[in-house]
């Protein structure tokens, strides 16, 4: 919780919670790791959970829930229509966000999905602040393309700017005088920005949006799944927000956007996802696609369970003490890590902490894997395991070509209220060995790779024995396999 005073100790971040459920960890030896990772074709993703010591792969669905979730869940209402559960969920979200009109959908690329069909044409272009993986690939689906209109700080790893997920306003008013506003569907702002290195955008850009948006009679779409850690960062970065109530804030968020979606796996801290919006004619044109694609309307393929839980969380989504543990651990994660001199994304953001990896392997050429080679890497020497956010995880060029990412990193996420800070202690403690060694890294090629979200479940091999290498260098250096 942010503003607590230590005595001795160094402002440490601190749990306005405690930890009521455990779940057994397993520390496998680091030859057994090795084998853990060939079997997962070097893609973390493959990987099993009970061969992973820290799952630091994703807060999507791990976040931990309060016992106030817990407690919600059980008094679901089970029915297939008009269930209680989904007009609580229901008036949870229109108290959250202010709007009217809710879709429920299994998750968020299922809003997406839908949102895509309904909206975008074949030759559309949708301007975002930057894209997310699923979204992009609904939108291309659909015949459209995407425009990224980050500013020039957005991609500079290194950096004090506070709001680095921002678009720029002139590219935008650009974009849309130069293919005509017609093709334009909506533009897209996603809070928290996810593969920035989960960096936010204020109030002030997305007022600004909002009033460009409005001049060119533009749908303005926010993507609220990464909210909680953008409310975090406004609240404590930006003037205009000090003195208002993370409830307040988002609202004023939302009232900027026509159309709000979310995955409930992050926003809500359960499983499940929604589209809210107040224009009727758009909730009806997108209605008729809810079931069937999703479910029945009043639950949209999530479990009454999960609503319920979401209702619960979206309450809490406005409490600064339940916000505030993932932004204010992450920072201490990053503090960690740059005494030890590793590269990282900065200032550290929400979702996790993101390793620069162009610049721990930059002896590794781009087409070979830099991130996703580092990422197997940091599995095998802590049992950690992280997510490639870099090439891999882009679509290659139409010409077959790889298209290599603007920022190559690998991200430790750190699920809401998970873990503790000698886990994270230990973590960032391997890095700092692997970044020593990280000269016996070596690159990675595909062995199956599939035709679009390669990242997902493509499957790579080590170019070299490198892996056998860097086991060899930690036995000798740590004197055991743990
Ligand atoms: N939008 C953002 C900003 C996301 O981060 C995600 C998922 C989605 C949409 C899609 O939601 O997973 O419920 O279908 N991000 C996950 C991640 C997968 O690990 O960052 P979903």
């Amino acid at each position: 919780m942010a503003g607590i005073k230590f005595f001795k100790e160094d402002n440490l971040p601190l749990e306005m919670h405690k930890v009521r459920i455990v779940q057994k960890l397993n520390l496998l030896p680091i030859e057994k790791r090795l084998e853990a990772i060939k079997e997962a074709g070097n893609n973390t993703f493959l990987l099993r959970n009970s061969d992973v010591y820290l799952d630091m792969l994703t807060d999507s669905g791990t976040n931990a829930m309060s016992d106030r979730q817990l407690g919600a869940m059980m008094v679901a209402d089970d029915s297939y229509a008009g269930s209680a559960t989904y007009y609580r969920l229901e008036e949870a979200v229109r108290k959250f966000c202010g709007k009217q009109y809710m879709l429920p959908a299994h998750q968020g690329r299922a809003c997406e999905h839908i949102l895509a069909k309904t909206l975008v044409k074949p030759g559309d272009v949708v301007p975002m602040n930057y894209h997310f993986t699923t979204t992009k690939t609904h939108i291309n689906l659909c015949g459209g393309r995407v425009e990224e209109l980050f500013t020039e700080e957005a991609v500079k790893l290194v950096s004090d700017h506070p709001f680095k997920g921002n678009m720029d306003i002139q590219k935008l008013i650009a974009l849309i005088e130069e293919v005509g506003a017609e093709h334009v569907p909506f533009v897209r702002l996603e809070m928290g920005t996810n593969l920035i290195g989960g960096q936010p955008i204020s109030l002030a850009n997305i007022k600004e949006v909002s009033s460009v948006c409005k001049k060119y009679g533009i749908l303005l779409m926010i993507d609220a799944s990464l909210i909680t850690d953008n409310l975090y960062f406004n609240k404590t970065r930006e003037e205009e927000c000090k003195d208002m109530s993370i409830a307040e804030i988002a609202l004023a968020i939302c009232n900027c956007a026509d159309i709000i979606y979310f995955s409930a796996r992050k926003l809500g801290s359960a499983k499940g996802g929604a589209i809210v919006v107040d224009d009727k004619n758009l909730y009806d044109q997108m209605k008729v696609l809810i079931p069937i694609y999703e479910g029945f309307l009043t639950y949209g393929g999530m479990s009454t369970r999960e609503m319920e839980a979401v209702a619960i969380g979206l309450e809490e989504a406005v409490d600064m003490d339940m916000i505030s543990h993932g932004p204010e651990f992450i920072k201490e994660f990053g503090r960690l890590l740059s005494s030890y001199n590793v590269p990282i994304v900065t200032p550290t953001g929400g979702l996790g902490i993101h390793l620069n990896a162009r610049e721990i392997v930059g002896h590794i050429p781009g087409e070979q894997y830099q991130a996703a080679a580092l990422a197997a890497a940091i599995y095998i020497v802590s049992g950690a395991r992280g997510m490639e956010r870099g090439t891999l995880s882009e679509e290659k060029n139409p010409d077959g070509s790889e298209h290599i990412a603007a920022c190559e990193l690998v991200r430790l996420a750190l699920p809401r209220r998970v873990f503790t800070l000698s886990q994270i202690r230990f973590v960032a403690d391997r890095i700092a060995w692997l970044y020593e060694n990280r000269h016996l890294i070596g690159g990675l090629r595909f062995v199956e790779e599939p035709e679009v979200m390669r990242f997902f479940i493509g499957r790579l091999e080590p170019i070299g024995n490198w892996q056998e290498e860097l086991v060899k260098k930690f036995k000798e250096d740590f004197g055991e396999s743990l």
